[in-house]
């Protein structure tokens, strides 16, 4: 294995010296035996029929008995799991003490524990050159391999660096990098230290790592200096460098080295990898209380700022193990394969923490599924030997469009288990992946959940009796989630065959615990619109054997490409324009992308002979204060927008209007005036049908 870890890893790594927490680490109380907690032996495969092993306690029963207790007690059912899964430095004294109309959402209360043991230490203690990471680099072949060991050491020495630039528990340490080996080693380095990581896409622009820095007032950004991808090369130090300007917050920007490019460092940077060289490779873990914050991930609502979710150590860490072994029947030496990036809480939960709890090979996947040509995912899992292929629609719509031989011409043998998440997933993209990417051989999960939920909440898997899978549907809640469909009124629906907002009925360890710094906006996003139980935001289908079928959001939240935002957002920087007095932004439906903002925009009387020249601007703005994907496709200048007597906005007929299915618009007698409508449509087909 040696032999396949880069130069540039290595570069930081002094062997020989592993901080392995065990029991003849004297300073510490952490004890790591094989008779006590998780092994991963006890990660078995399924029996026929029954839910492989989660815990002593719970060996030998069916989804249905398991999911049953999961609800009726859930004190038995996560603290038996609990107590076997995670290694604890003081075992928890109660299971739960949760209120979902308050917002009170507390596990394994008393207890102590520090997830980067929970991911490395635990590992190394038995296997330390297992393979931890395959960093599947940009280029094809180049990739690079990260053992246990390697990577508790990487974690350590970047956890003393951020120690000895003064970050200490509880403090907020920006990451805006790609998925690489260090990234995930600087998670884990704040875990190690109690400090709470916030991961930025290394998409966003640098107004939006602004925003995020301030809001969580992080005291230290990491970064790199370019990223590399799909042939590209992105210039991540320099929107840092733009970004830290209006951050007081920020102390010291660590910089590590992707490229061999020059660097310009300023006074606030420091060479990362110079920095780790020099220091310690032992750091002893904190212990951390159940409840302390792990990470904050920012995303979109319907309104406002994105909000900082709050993630937690024991909860959210045992949920992502739990769903990341039964939904996707990872077993002991599976090479698991998550294309997310960690900027997104699917890399956080199914890159990162899920995989290395339970001592899994985990595939960072740096370039892109058309990269150097659409053949790129199944060369890869060809050449990594990958068992379990977990990506988005959105690609799967993409490569569809290719001749199936770039699918075919590759060994695609090793794979046990597809997943999708993200988006709804169509028809056409699961039979494609599941007949032509499977060979109609292996089981494909559409997983549904959120940056809020933590984890996978509803996917075909852990199996049912009998296993059947339906095309394109999520059908059954995880252990501990029970969904509930609600209507118009608030009023719970029964029965099947019905339609609803779908909501989550009792707490369960990995949902959020708040927004960071406003618990009043959680309780109010998620809570109070039905009082007693958690709301998502989108809705579903139950079908008339009780599955489940997410039919998409229900508020002004849009898909682009699996990328979460919301309208608001957008409309809020193409209002920062001094000629633009008014817009309304939409979702609009793409092929491929599954979503695509279209945008309604009043221009002010002067700028009206310039449309071409602020609609430029314009997308430009939405690159600079968010990013480039959330620049709308479409832009529809109008004279005045459809309001009600109140002055809102009805978007319902602008949704209509930019899908150009104007003969279903519904009652529009509620509008202040409704001749603007067809003034709009009139626009429309001006602009669009020439
Ligand atoms: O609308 C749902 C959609 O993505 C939203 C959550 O986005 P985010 O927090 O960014 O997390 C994405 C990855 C977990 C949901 O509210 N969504 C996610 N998975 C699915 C989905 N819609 C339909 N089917 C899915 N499998």
């Amino acid at each position: 294995m040696a032999a396949h870890i880069s130069k540039t890893f290595l570069n930081v790594l002094n062997r020989g010296s592993v901080s392995v927490v065990n029991k003849h680490h004297h300073r510490s109380v952490w004890v790591i035996s094989s008779c006590c907690t998780r092994t991963v032996s006890s990660i078995s495969a399924a029996e026929p029929g029954l839910t492989p092993r989660l815990s002593s306690h719970l060996h030998g029963k069916s989804y249905t008995e398991l999911h049953e207790l999961s609800l009726r007690d859930p004190e038995t059912f996560w603290g038996s799991i609990a107590g076997e899964r995670l290694t604890w430095s003081k075992r928890f004294e109660q299971v739960n003490d949760c209120d979902l109309a308050t917002g009170r959402i507390n596990w394994f209360l008393g207890g102590q524990l520090n997830v980067s043991v929970n991911c490395l230490d635990v590992h190394v203690a038995r296997d330390p050159d297992r393979v931890a990471l395959i960093w599947e680099k940009d280029e094809p072949g180049t990739e690079e391999r990260v053992t246990y060991r390697e990577l508790l050491e990487a974690t350590c020495r970047l956890a003393n660096t951020l120690k000895s630039y003064g970050v200490k528990r509880g403090d907020r340490v920006a990451i805006y990098m790609p998925v690489s080996p260090i990234a995930v080693a600087a998670m884990l380095a704040c875990a190690r230290i109690g400090a709470v990581h916030t991961v930025v896409f290394a998409g966003f622009s640098s107004e939006a790592l602004a925003g995020r820095i301030q809001d969580a007032q992080c005291k230290v950004v990491i970064t790199c200096n370019q990223g590399v991808r799909g042939g590209r090369l992105i210039n991540l130090k320099a929107t840092v460098d733009a970004a830290v300007e209006s951050c007081p917050s920020v102390q010291r920007v660590l910089v590590a080295r992707r490229t061999d490019n020059p660097i310009s460092m300023g006074k606030l940077d420091t060479p990362l990898e110079e920095a780790m060289a020099s220091a310690s490779p032992e750091c002893a873990p904190e212990p951390m209380a159940s409840e302390d914050m792990l990470f904050l991930l920012y995303t979109s609502g319907s309104t406002g700022k994105p909000k900082g979710v709050v993630h937690t150590q024991a909860g959210y860490l045992l949920y992502a193990s739990v769903t990341h072994q039964h939904v996707f029947d990872y077993s002991p030496g599976d090479v698991f394969g998550c294309v997310a990036d960690i900027g997104w809480i699917t890399g956080h939960s199914y890159v990162v923490y899920g995989p290395l709890s339970n001592g899994a090979t985990s595939v960072l996947f740096e370039s892109t599924p058309t990269y150097p040509n659409p053949g790129r995912y199944w060369e890869t899992v060809q050449r990594l030997g990958i068992n379990q292929f977990y990506g988005a629609p959105t690609a799967i719509r993409l490569l569809l469009k290719y001749e199936e031989s770039w699918v075919k011409r590759y060994d695609r043998s090793s794979l046990k288990t597809l997943a999708s998440v993200g988006e709804p997933i169509n028809h056409e993209a699961w039979e494609w992946f599941y007949n032509v990417v499977g060979d109609a051989r292996c089981p494909l999960v559409d997983t549904w959940w959120q940056t809020e939920t933590g984890g996978i909440c509803i996917a075909p898997r852990p199996a049912h009796e009998g296993g059947e899978i339906r095309p394109a549907m999520a059908m059954r809640p995880f252990f501990g989630i029970q969904p509930a469909l609600m209507g118009e009124k608030g009023q719970t629906v029964t029965g099947n065959d019905v339609n609803g907002a779908l909501c989550i009925s009792k707490p369960w360890p990995g949902m959020a615990r708040t927004i960071f710094g406003d618990h009043q906006r959680f309780v109010e996003a998620y809570l109070k619109p039905y009082p007693g139980h958690y709301f998502t935001g989108d809705g579903a289908y139950r079908t008339e054997d009780g599955y489940y079928q997410i039919t998409g959001r229900m508020d002004d939240v849009i898909n682009i490409s699996g990328h979460r935002l919301g309208t608001a957002e957008i409309e809020d920087a193409l209002d920062a324009h001094p000629d633009v007095p008014e817009t309304a932004v939409v979702g609009v439906s793409h092929d491929i992308k599954g979503e695509v903002p279209f945008a309604f925009v009043v221009l002010k009387e002067k700028a009206m002979q310039e449309q071409e020249v602020v609609l430029e601007e314009l997308r430009r703005l939405v690159a600079t204060k968010i990013a480039k994907y959330a620049v709308p496709d479409h832009f529809l200048v109008v004279k005045r927008l459809p309001k009600t007597r109140s002055g809102k906005i009805m978007r319902r007929i602008l949704r209509k209007i930019a899908m150009d299915q104007t003969d279903s618009l519904g009652d529009v007698s509620t509008l202040d005036d409704p001749s603007v409508v067809m003034e709009i449509i009139q626009a429309y087909k001006q602009t669009f049908r020439g």
